[in-house]
């Protein structure tokens, strides 16, 4: 098995690389096969036929060949036929999604992901997977169009506000992949990657099972601490007084904040769980409304573990 690539593509990590990069190769060989072929013939002929010195007379050239034409017409049509066949199944192939798969729901939103799985765990920036079955990806996104994308897999799609879309995969064996987002989203587009971890099917039945209860054996505040920056808050709101896209956390909670339309307001829990699943309703004076909320990405338990948080950064 590949599992370091080559030196025009990175690893193959699916049941899919294996055959999109036959396909691949099949148009690089064939490309320089008639690369040399048309500009060697080139070179031939001009050197072959080129003018000779001192001689002025013309030949009259054919009005045509029948047996050329017919071969550059009958080649490439089978070849273009050969691809096309080839990619369509390959297309089919990725299209359709396996009946045994599993459903994650896959968000895509300025500048992460979220993943929540059939139990209702749900993870940011990282997709936990077991090895060697068949996962079916159910995507959309909060805001603008994104683009999941894992080189490894072979796997793109685009995820669209609005509106679903579907891919699969089957990983083939454990270890970490490379999410990127590969349409231009904003600011910051190319910091917006996440990780697909591969496990065995054992290790991924006992992470549902931590992931289930997570958080239960740690202090409330050292847990949002944590979410803080799984779940990407720290794409947008520092913690050391710096502003970023959104206010920074330190120190906010207990004082009075300047909302948008001259009114205050003091950043008690209430105002912080309202920020958290209804961004929009309240907004900080100078910054832009791009929060997207946290409703249904966040258990109960996680909002209160950042209120926590955010209140022992406000204590200081
Ligand atoms: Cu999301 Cu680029």
């Amino acid at each position: 098995m590949d599992t370091t690539g080559t030196f025009l593509l990175p690893p193959s990590a699916s049941t899919m690389a294996g055959e999109t990069d036959a396909l691949f190769y099949f148009l690089y060989y064939l490309s320089i096969f008639f690369f040399i072929l048309i500009t060697g013939g080139v070179v031939v002929f001009a050197i072959k036929f080129r003018r000779k010195k001192g001689d002025i007379s013309t030949t009259k050239g054919p009005s045509h060949n029948t047996v050329l034409e017919t071969a550059w017409i009958v080649v490439p049509l089978i070849l273009v036929m050969i691809i096309f066949v080839w990619g369509f199944k390959g297309f089919m192939k990725q299209s359709v999604v396996p009946k045994d798969a599993m459903e994650i729901k896959v968000t895509a939103q300025k500048w992460f992901w979220s993943f929540s799985y059939p139990d209702g765990t749900s993870t940011a920036n990282e997709l936990v997977v077991p090895a060697g079955k068949p996962i079916k990806l159910l995507m959309s996104s909060q805001d603008v169009i994104h683009s999941f994308f894992v080189p490894s897999f072979r796997l793109k799609r685009d995820v669209l506000p609005n509106r679903y879309t579907v891919t699969w995969f089957e990983a083939l064996r454990p270890g970490d992949n490379i999410l990127f987002c590969a349409e231009y989203c904003g600011t910051k587009h190319s910091e917006m990657l996440g990780k697909i971890k591969v496990v065995s099917d054992r290790e991924f039945k006992e992470w549902l099972d931590t992931n289930a209860n997570a958080g239960a054996d740690m202090n409330p505040a050292d847990y949002g601490a944590k979410l803080y920056t799984s779940r990407g808050c720290v794409t947008c709101h520092s913690v050391d007084g710096s502003t970023g896209n959104g206010p920074s956390f330190l120190g906010v909670f207990g004082h009075e904040v300047a909302l948008k339309g001259g009114t205050t307001i003091v950043a008690d829990e209430n105002y912080i769980r309202e920020s958290i699943l209804n961004p929009q309703s309240k907004v900080v004076a100078g910054f832009q409304p791009i929060m997207p909320t946290y409703q249904g990405l966040l258990k109960d338990r996680d909002v209160d573990a950042l209120v926590a948080y955010i209140k022992s950064l406000g204590e200081k």
